[in-house]
């Protein structure tokens, strides 16, 4: 089997993880918690939201959040921005990547930002366009690639078609989501693979898998083995969408190191070190780890 060499891990813990956490957590744990994930070597962390505080009220600070970023050499901060409103804030608080989110079910795009697939593509182009103008890189993620959790099932054409709409938007890459983490290997595999029949290249593709089920890492397994070589993953596992009811973390980024190390691929962190930012995170959470890696690392400091 062939792997890529290298994978490029996209941290979502302090944007995907704490997005969904009940605990609420001051700006200056947010901002030790990424700058110690920069120091594990994460080379591009999502930051925050630039969505409405209404709806998801742990992404309230974001502002402050970029504006009190310890911005490192070589490390990117992207922001999640669901509309131009977002984007202006996003950019008077100095983002410089931005990643756009539309989703492959329509009942999960009513839920998650109020309005249809057609009509949230549309909300986009401006916001792409305005980026491109700036010189700001746009991401794209499609939710739902593998199950919705009012649809069920997700026809792949449909994944296929907003994935490929967004890339020929502009968007840079492709971040396909498992947001419920139903997804089993095969499908994730077909999945990947009905989008790069579409037109996306698979250097093109991200994996975004949920672990609700405890399948994100044999899914990731599966698609490193079509090529994708970038990974979302959150430390110790935080995660989930408010707008998607039971769903768990994402795949923990401890998981992901030692499964890469394993493969004897490059990621550039350092597994100690994630493993500490992923212990701070949840001692201020309360929590004990959700990673297996974790867990096992901790045990031996005991
Ligand atoms: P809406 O209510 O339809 O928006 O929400 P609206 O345009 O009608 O405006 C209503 C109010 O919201 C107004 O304020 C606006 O100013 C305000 P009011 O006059 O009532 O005081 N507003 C905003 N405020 C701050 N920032 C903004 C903004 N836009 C409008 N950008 C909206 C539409 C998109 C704003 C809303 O539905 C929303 O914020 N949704 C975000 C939901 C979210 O963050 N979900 C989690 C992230 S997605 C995810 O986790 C999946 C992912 O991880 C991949 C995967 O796992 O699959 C990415
Ligand atoms: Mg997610």
């Amino acid at each position: 089997m062939t792997y890529p060499k290298a994978v490029t891990l996209v941290e979502v813990g302090p944007r995907d993880g704490l997005q969904n956490e009940k605990t609420p957590l001051s700006t200056e744990i947010k901002l030790a918690f990424i700058d110690q994930l920069a120091d594990a070597g994460l080379k591009v962390i999502e930051a925050t939201a630039f969505v409405s505080p209404k709806w998801v009220p742990q992404m309230a600070d974001h502002s402050a959040i970029m504006q009190g970023l310890n911005k490192r050499p070589g490390v990117r901060y992207p922001v999640l921005v669901p509309n131009m409103q977002g984007y202006e804030a996003a950019r008077a608080a100095g983002a410089e990547e931005i990643a756009v989110f539309a989703a492959a079910s329509e009942a999960f795009s009513q839920k998650n930002i109020n309005c249809t697939i057609a009509e949230s593509l549309a909300r986009f182009a401006p916001v792409i366009e305005a980026a491109r103008r700036d010189g700001v890189a746009v991401r794209g993620y499609v939710s739902c690639v593998l199950g919705c959790p009012y649809q069920g099932d997700v026809p792949l054409d449909d994944v296929a078609r907003v994935a490929k709409a967004l890339f020929d938007m502009g968007c840079y890459e492709i971040s396909l989501g498992d947001t419920i983490g139903v997804g089993t290997p095969v499908k994730a595999r077909a999945m990947i693979a009905a989008v790069v029949a579409a037109g996306v290249p698979v250097d093109k593709l991200a994996a975004h898998f949920h672990d609700t089920y405890g399948m994100a890492l044999a899914n990731l397994y599966a698609v490193l083995e079509l090529g994708v070589a970038t990974i979302d993953c959150s430390a110790a596992g935080l995660g989930g969408c408010p707008y998607a009811k039971g769903a768990s973390g994402n795949v923990a980024t401890e998981d992901v190191v030692y499964l890469l190390n394993g493969l004897g691929i490059d990621s550039g962190v350092d597994l100690d070190k994630l493993a500490s930012a992923g212990r701070f995170i949840n001692a201020q959470l309360g929590k004990t780890a959700a990673s297996k890696v974790a867990a096992a690392l901790a045990a031996q400091l005991a």
